[in-house]
């Protein structure tokens, strides 16, 4: 049973706090280069991470402060053991109206009709190529074959609203926007191309390897023919867009139209860390609240008041730059890990 809207909290920029982005892990299983570019990471310490109880309980605190969309991310998700013991204890959350998982697909032949069944309702996969030689160019993993599979196990498990997310990076995989079209709209999914951000973590960022939505609409437009945008519904990043056969799709442009208006998520690192902003380079640790003796209601109020203090935008403040480089230096990654990508959840 899911229970009806609580009032939402509201920042400071009038934002509602709706979006939980879960990450269950730090550890990745593929390289991309756009997120784990450098050689050695440094982890996060396992007695730090939180345990599947204390996860549900966060997110049931959250949950009553106005929370109704919880996405589970990593690293890669699917690396934390069990994980779908983690999503049928979410589900039985009664304000959580939308359970969704963020994978880069590797494992998940293996785990999607256990995911369904735990009451997972929507599967998002990383896909950024459908050639292998530039899969292993991209990811440092030999693993396409295996992601082409977890989409097809997906959908055999009974999933419907499969989308897949593209990082769109100029000379790398631009060739193949026509191509990844074709290929989701034969396997019943929604694509998004996402325009390469200059998050924590992308250490080799550059502005001239960013394909723009300008770009991608006109290359796509050339192609199908024109394309309709539309109209929008809700706060998510990706705006949808309309081919003439009917085909939908995605671009989610956080580099030249941030979005950070309608911005109603927040993160919670597997250690705790709770941010308010994917760019944000400080945020609030819940683990030692939530291994001390305060109580939920205390652990709310704290919450209640550092969102509505929130007056994050980093994507614009970032795109108002005049000269953009890398947002963090890898040396300085290895002292603050939580500022990487894989850490505070893709
Ligand atoms: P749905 O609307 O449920 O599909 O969720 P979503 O669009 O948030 O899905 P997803 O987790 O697949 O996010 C897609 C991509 O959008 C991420 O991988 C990021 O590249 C980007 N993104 C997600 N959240 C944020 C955010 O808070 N800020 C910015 N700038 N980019 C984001
Ligand atoms: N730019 C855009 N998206 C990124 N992701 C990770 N790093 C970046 C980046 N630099 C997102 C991608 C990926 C997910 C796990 O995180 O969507 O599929
Ligand atoms: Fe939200 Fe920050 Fe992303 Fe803007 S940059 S959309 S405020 S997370």
């Amino acid at each position: 049973m899911v229970l009806p809207s609580v009032p939402a909290l509201i920042d400071r920029l009038l934002r509602p706090l709706r979006n939980l982005r879960l990450s269950v892990t730090d550890r990745c299983n593929l390289r991309c280069s756009y997120c784990m570019p450098e050689e050695e990471y440094v982890w996060l310490p396992q007695p730090h991470i939180l345990t599947f109880e204390e996860i549900a309980r966060v997110v049931g605190i959250f949950s009553q402060l106005g929370v109704e969309k919880v996405r589970l991310t990593g690293g890669e998700p699917l690396l934390r053991r069990d994980l779908n013991t983690l999503v049928a204890m979410l589900a039985l959350l009664p304000r959580i109206r939308e359970l969704a998982l963020t994978t880069n697909g590797v494992l998940l032949a293996r785990h999607a009709a256990a995911l369904r069944t735990a009451g997972l309702q929507r599967i998002t996969v990383s896909l950024d190529t459908l050639d292998p030689r530039t899969f292993l160019q991209l990811s440092r993993r030999d693993d396409l074959h295996n992601v082409l599979a977890g989409i097809a196990a997906a959908r055999t498990a009974g999933f419907v609203s499969i989308k897949l997310d593209t990082v769109m990076i100029a000379g790398v995989n631009d060739h193949e926007l026509v191509r990844l079209v074709d290929f989701a709209r034969s396997n019943g999914a929604e694509i998004r191309f996402i325009e390469y951000m200059d998050v924590g973590g992308a250490t080799h960022w550059r502005k001239e390897m960013v394909v723009s939505r300008a770009q991608i609409l006109s290359v796509l437009g050339h192609h199908f023919g024109p394309i309709r945008a539309v109209p929008r519904t809700d706060s998510a990043p990706a705006e949808q867009f309309l081919l003439p056969d009917g085909t939908v799709f995605g671009v989610i442009a956080s580099v030249t139209q941030p979005f950070c208006s309608t911005c109603d998520r927040s993160r919670l690192t597997a250690d705790g860390m709770w941010f308010r902003c994917l760019y944000a380079e400080h945020g609030t640790s819940l683990r030692e609240l939530i291994r001390s003796s305060t109580d939920d209601a205390a652990i709310a109020a704290m919450i209640s008041q550092t969102w509505q203090q929130r007056d994050d935008r980093g994507a614009e403040l970032r795109a108002a730059m005049p000269d953009r480089q890398p947002l963090v230096a890898a040396a300085q990654l290895r002292s603050q890990p939580h500022l990487e990508m894989h850490t505070r959840g893709g």
